[in-house]
């Protein structure tokens, strides 16, 4: 592998997202809504978890084909025992170009004052906090699980002091549950050195009870704060970017807009994603996956692997959020069940 892979749509691979449990311990209404996820739903057992070894030398593989970043996620990802080990395993690797590699992690913040600090020790790059209003009532009913606001905040702020910024924070708007936060969000966050992203509620999974009504357009969202705090466009940091930038005019910072719905980026969109299983997507909303997990138990080589990953990526054709801007009712009558957000990974 040399890292010159290509999909079917010439875009190369360039950034792996790694679900390490199925579990949270928030109950987010767009997310895991309590209705599915009860005390009864069946998490995956501990063996059908990747392994640290067995995710580090699947790791390995991908970055051999270019991948430069990798995201852990979840579910929590904070819930994983021993991820710092983890961490370790993999800050030790580089990239195709000998870089070292963009180590991150996606979390709702809510063990974060905890870990912070060994997690920088470990060799974490940086985080993005999930948060979804500043209203400590309205965030309580978000996450369902009576979470306190405060607490994300001091965990934003032990990250940051931790010197795992700049931190973004990710808020998913909901019409009618949420979207009163924009404003405040906004302001609470300008001219501090962190970055808020606001992200239009999609379509992912079988149990969220998706609908278009629900969703307010990223156009709207800039709109609404930009009418109180104006903003001016920033150019992207990379191709394929999933947040649009835009910056406060009189330098308070600047927050960004992720708009899978109304504005789709598959077009250059460079992410394959591992469930906690080991099964490779090549879509956040794959109704498959590929059972890389067969293969190491299997026993297969590197060279096995690196083929078998250099194959999924050379068929690939994904472009779900394109497909959907055009023709939503079409896809969403196929039938197929879509898998979850908190197995496939934010
Ligand atoms: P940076 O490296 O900080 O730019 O992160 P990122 O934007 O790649 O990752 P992050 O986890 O912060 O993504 C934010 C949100 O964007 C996710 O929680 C998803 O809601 C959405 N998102 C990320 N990747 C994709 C994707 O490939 N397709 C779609 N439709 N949405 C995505
Ligand atoms: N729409 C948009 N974003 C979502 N996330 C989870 N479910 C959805 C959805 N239906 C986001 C969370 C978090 C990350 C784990 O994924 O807000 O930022
Ligand atoms: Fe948990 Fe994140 Fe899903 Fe909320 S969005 S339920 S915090 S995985
Ligand atoms: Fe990539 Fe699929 Fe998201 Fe499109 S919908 S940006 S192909 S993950």
């Amino acid at each position: 592998a040399t890292g010159d892979l290509r999909d079917r749509l010439a875009r190369p691979l360039h950034d792996l997202r790694i679900s390490i449990t199925d579990r949270c311990n928030f109950r987010c209404v767009y997310c895991m809504p309590k209705e599915v996820f009860d005390k009864d739903y069946q998490y995956l057992p501990h063996a059908s978890l990747l392994t640290f070894e067995e995710i580090t030398r699947l790791a390995r593989q991908f970055v051999a084909h270019g991948v430069e970043k990798i995201r852990l996620t979840g579910g929590e990802p904070l819930l994983r025992k021993n991820i710092e080990k983890l961490i370790g395993m993999l800050a030790g690797l580089r990239t195709v170009h000998g870089k070292p590699l963009d180590l991150t992690l996606t979390t709702n913040g809510s063990l974060l004052a905890r870990k912070a600090q060994a997690l920088k020790d470990a060799g974490l790059n940086r985080v993005t906090v999930s948060l979804d209003a500043m209203d400590d009532a309205v965030f309580r009913a978000m996450n369902d699980v009576d979470f306190a606001v405060a607490d994300v905040l001091r965990g934003i702020d032990a990250a940051h002091a931790a010197g795992l910024g700049p931190i973004k924070v990710n808020m998913v708007v909901k019409a009618g549950s949420n979207e009163q936060e924009i404003l405040p969000m906004a302001r609470y966050f300008k001219g501090s050195p962190h970055i808020l992203r606001f992200i239009e509620y999609m379509d992912v999974g079988a149990s969220n009870g998706w609908n278009m009504r629900d969703v307010i357009p990223s156009a709207e969202i800039v709109r609404r704060i930009g009418a109180e705090m104006p903003l001016v466009p920033v150019d992207p940091n990379y191709t394929g970017e999933t947040a649009a930038r835009w910056r406060y005019a009189d330098g308070g910072g600047e927050i960004g807009v992720i708009s899978s719905v109304t504005q789709a980026f598959c077009k250059d969109c460079t992410r394959a994603r591992l469930s906690t299983e080991g099964k490779l997507y090549t879509c956040l909303f794959a109704t498959r996956g590929h059972d890389l997990r067969a293969l190491l138990r299997e026993g297969r080589s590197d060279a096995e692997l690196s083929a078998a990953i250099g194959a999924v990526w050379q068929g690939r054709t994904d472009r779900y959020s394109e497909l959907r801007t055009t023709n939503t009712e079409g896809l969403s009558r196929t039938g197929e069940r879509k898998v979850e957000m908190s197995y496939i990974g934010g």
